[in-house]
């Protein structure tokens, strides 16, 4: 058995236990990985306070997580045992019902189409950080089609996809300019990942802006108000569902390793860099206080658990095909 967070009915934080579960045995093209760090996101907690999906009770949240991998299942090509992986293991894409075990357990199994190799430069913690939020926020430029030399205007820079969404778009993406949102204790914070211009939202209103931008990319769900910084043709993208004006787009994030392999070099050489929270790392016994944390919305970067209880896995936990040679 292992210890994973979980939860039984529909509620706030405190209807999370940690209770005791059977270690997952990887299926065909899974991977059999003991977590090493995982990180929270929104929809963790939005899918615990009412049926976002449908789910079976017990539901152990957590979508994000940087490991190791122990065990395989047949058809696994690209990775073998103690390779250290990482990914966003619940693909909201593929119209299955979410895994029941998500990240807030020692051990998970996850396809390996939608994990990678964790950069050698990055901690377990730096790499968890990472899938979800970057998954999302690389979506947006392309649901905006995007291209270089244009500007941006970001609101929301300083949460987990908005900081991800800064640095993408000064550095990996060629914004000509790129103008950010924040509260003013953040405003430094969001200039060092890059924005040419930050907005203090304290300050000023959206239309006292000057200038009107190529894209708005708005991560908070404000496009009600924000729209007006847009220039008429341009598009506007909410991450937030519903989609908060008539001319903002909707857009998700799609899971895939290889999307996370293809910033592989722009992570190794620092161009994009995974952003924690300073309230954290959180303990694995701390994920009630991380949850409470996370839900005020006022995280700076990523809420990310770490360190996991760190056990060896008996040997005798057979894999699915040792299972089926039985
Ligand atoms: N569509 C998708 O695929 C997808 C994927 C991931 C996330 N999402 C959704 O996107 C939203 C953001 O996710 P996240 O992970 O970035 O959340 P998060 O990390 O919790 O965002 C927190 C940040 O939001 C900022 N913020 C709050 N109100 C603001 C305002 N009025 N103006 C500017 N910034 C403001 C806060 O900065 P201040 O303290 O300075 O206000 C804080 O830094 C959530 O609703 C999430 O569910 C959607």
């Amino acid at each position: 058995m292992q210890k994973a967070w979980f939860y039984e009915e529909y509620g706030p934080k405190e209807v999370l236990k940690l209770g005791d579960f059977p270690i997952p045995t990887p299926l065909h093209n899974q991977l059999q990985v003991q977590v090493r760090a995982a990180a929270l996101n929104p929809i963790d907690f939005k899918r615990r306070q009412r049926p976002i999906f449908p789910s079976d009770f017990p539901v152990v949240p957590g979508c994000d997580m940087a490991g190791v991998v122990i065990g395989k299942g047949g058809g696994v090509t690209k990775f073998d045992v103690g390779d250290e992986v990482y990914g966003n293991i619940q693909d909201f894409n593929a119209g299955e019902k979410l895994k029941q075990l998500g990240t807030l357990a020692e051990f998970i199994v996850v396809e390996e189409s939608l994990i990678a190799t964790k950069p050698n430069n990055l901690s377990f913690e730096e790499a968890a950080s990472l899938p979800l939020a970057v998954q999302t926020a690389i979506e947006g430029f392309k649901t905006a089609g995007f291209k270089e030399g244009q500007t941006v205007f970001i609101v929301g820079g300083a949460g987990g996809v908005g900081t991800l969404v800064v640095q993408l778009a000064k550095h990996l993406y060629g914004a000509s300019h790129v103008v950010a949102t924040t509260s003013t204790p953040k405003v430094e914070f969001v200039e060092k990942l890059g924005a040419d211009r930050v907005v203090d939202y304290r300050k000023t209103r959206y239309e006292d802006v000057d200038e009107k931008y190529d894209f708005l990319y708005d991560t908070i769900g404000d496009c009600n108000n924000s729209f007006v910084v847009a220039k008429d043709d341009a598009p506007i993208v909410d991450i937030t569902w519903p989609p908060s004006h008539p001319r903002a787009i909707y857009s998700s994030l799609t899971v895939c390793g290889d999307n996370l392999e293809k910033l592989r070099p722009y992570l190794e050489s620092g161009k994009l860099k995974a952003v924690i929270d300073p309230t954290g790392p959180y303990t694995f016994g701390d994920v009630i206080q991380a949850f409470g944390y996370l839900e005020t919305g006022r995280a700076r970067g990523k809420v990310i658990i770490s360190p996991f209880p760190s056990r060896h896995l008996p040997s005798s936990v057979p894999s699915a095909q040792d299972q089926c040679n039985i």
